[in-house]
């Protein structure tokens, strides 16, 4: 194993990455994100992983996104970081804002799921294991829990936060019901929700359609966009097919059946107008979601360095205009077929 092998570029903060703060926190975090939900498992090139990981650290790219369950195997993510800490990151540690999460499945029996109190504490110290830390930036909960005290729940935050096991804590997919409760519950005992991590991109508005935005917003908290590609989907990956080593043909999370045709029309369509603007539709997709000046940040996911260094063309995007605007709109509501 190298040790400390690694020198970062010396221009990594000043190559074109942007940083903005994190609703009223003191915490900058960079425009695009690199998540290790996909590809940084114990079935995926270790090489190809760390390749990944210096790319985005040595453009400006200091926030990476993990989970305890991301793999394959669960946990097997993790223990990727875990490894490069060792080998060529653990200098630059005060440089990294590294976050987890736990609430979905991770061990067997009814302590390994879900948001308990035991499951999260337990989980957060197995995280810093494998991933040799021993803090964690920022410790989610994965999801909203429907079983557990919303009280315990987030006493266990707050705790955790306490114990200087993470540094600060955040929710990802909670309702805004719930997230509510959880704002003012985590600022009432000094240990602010720092951040709602949800999934928002140019075909799933969820969050802005019910208000989740603007709640974190109205919260002080930030706002960070996961599948902000929808998964390859806007990333142009399946506009002449499905190719052999991308997500869908892997047969994870994104299914086949996400490629309607209707959605193909729509995509290609969207294609046009990025080729228009002088760009790809991934630059085009991830420059849609930064215009919104409340997203704090966006997590790409990323299979190889080449899609990395496309993708971080997004932060010099042409601004879009309102005919623009008003076009993309017009594509998703299905007014529009692909013009060249
Ligand atoms: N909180 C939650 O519940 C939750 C849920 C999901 C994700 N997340 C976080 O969000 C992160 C990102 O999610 P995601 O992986 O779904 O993000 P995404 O950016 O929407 O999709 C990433 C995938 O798009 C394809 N892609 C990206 N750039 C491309 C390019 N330039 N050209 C062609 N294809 C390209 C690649 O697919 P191929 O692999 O096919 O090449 C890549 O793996 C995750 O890693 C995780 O940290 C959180």
């Amino acid at each position: 194993m190298e040790k400390y092998g690694y020198t970062p570029d010396e221009g990594r903060y000043v190559n074109g990455m942007k940083y903005r703060r994190c609703g009223k926190s003191g915490i900058m975090l960079p425009e695009i994100s690199l998540g290790f939900w996909h590809n940084f498992g114990d079935v995926d090139s270790f090489e190809n992983a760390r390749a990944m990981v210096h790319y985005a650290f040595d453009h400006g790219v200091c926030h990476f996104d993990l989970a305890n369950n991301y793999g394959p195997a669960a946990g097997a993510a993790e223990k990727t970081l875990g490894t490069l800490m060792k080998s060529s990151l653990q200098p630059f540690r005060d440089e990294l804002f590294i976050s987890t999460k736990a609430g979905y499945d991770m061990w067997p029996g009814p302590y390994g799921s879900w948001c308990s109190r035991k499951n999260l504490m337990a989980s957060l110290d197995q995280s810093l294991q494998r991933m040799n830390l021993e803090y964690v930036d920022l410790f989610y909960s994965h999801r909203y829990d429907p079983y557990t005290p919303l009280e315990e729940t987030l006493q266990a935050l707050v705790d955790i936060v306490r114990s200087g096991k993470a540094l600060y804590v955040g929710i990802s997919r909670w309702p805004k019901e719930a997230a509510q409760v959880a704002y003012s519950y985590l600022a009432e005992r000094d240990v602010p929700c720092l951040i709602y991590q949800g999934r928002y991109n140019l075909i799933d508005r969820e969050p802005q359609e019910t208000g989740i935005i603007d709640q974190a917003k109205e919260n002080g908290a930030g706002f960070i966009v996961f599948s902000p590609l929808a998964q390859g989907l806007l990333a142009g990956r399946y506009l002449d097919g499905i190719p052999a080593d991308s997500r869908i043909a892997h047969g994870g999370h994104l299914k086949k059946e996400a490629l309607t045709e209707e959605r193909l029309q729509q995509i290609q369509a969207l294609n046009c107008i990025a080729g228009r603007r002088g760009q790809t539709l991934a630059e085009m997709s991830l420059a849609w979601i930064l215009n919104d000046e409340r997203v704090t940040s966006v997590i790409i996911g990323s299979s190889s360095v080449g899609q990395m260094q496309k993708n971080l063309k997004a932060l010099h995007s042409p601004a879009f205009t309102t005919e623009e605007l008003q076009e993309i709109e017009r594509v998703l509501n299905g007014k529009v077929k692909a013009e060249k």
